[in-house]
């Protein structure tokens, strides 16, 4: 992306995109459990943010057309995790290798009281109940009511132009 101004009718998706990759964001592996399935549901995201403080809410934006949205619209119950540093390189290959081969190889998950499964020595995970969902353009913008939080001790890992990156300590 050139910098400058885009205004009016010049703002397109793919501009909007580029745009939006420029922003650091925290990276989230959200998943979820379908009754009667073996395998959990997993995808990558960074469309997230607070929906509310009382009660505890979370937003969430996912395409409408991903395998995922589907899945969680049936489970109704998502966990939110907030990844860490040392889950750079599984994130690389849910990036690289698609979601399902990545959540096989990994070990480190522990199913929360929803059903579905929490990251391990996540920054934060967060077990939520679909309460909402609500259409918006191409995207469904899901309210997940928070039933559970689980912290660690840990640095968050963001994604930038296309790259995850670590946070650099410092002033
Ligand atoms: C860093 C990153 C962030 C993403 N954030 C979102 C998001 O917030 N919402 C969304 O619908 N898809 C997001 N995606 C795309 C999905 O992870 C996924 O690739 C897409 O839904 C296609 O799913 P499929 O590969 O199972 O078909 C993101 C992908 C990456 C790599």
């Amino acid at each position: 992306m050139t910098v400058g101004q885009i205004s009016g009718q010049n703002v397109v998706a793919d501009e909007f995109r580029a745009a939006l990759h420029q922003v650091p964001a925290a990276v989230v592996i959200l998943t979820t459990q379908l009754a009667g399935r073996d395998q959990a549901q997993t995808v990558t995201a960074t469309a997230i943010c607070a929906g509310s403080t009382e009660p505890p809410s979370l937003l969430i934006s996912l395409r409408e057309d991903a395998p995922f949205t589907g899945a969680l619209s049936e489970s109704g119950v998502v966990a939110v995790n907030f990844v860490a540093q040392e889950h750079h390189e599984m994130v690389r290959s849910f990036v690289e290798a698609g979601a399902a081969e990545g959540f096989a190889r990994s070990q480190t998950w522990t199913r929360g009281t929803t059903g579905a499964p929490l990251l391990n020595r996540s920054v934060v995970s967060m077990d939520c109940t679909i309460i909402q969902s609500q259409r918006q353009g191409a995207n469904i913008v899901f309210t997940g009511q928070v039933q559970t939080i689980h912290t660690a001790e840990a640095e968050g890992l963001l994604y930038r132009g296309g790259l995850l990156r670590r946070l650099e300590t410092g002033s």
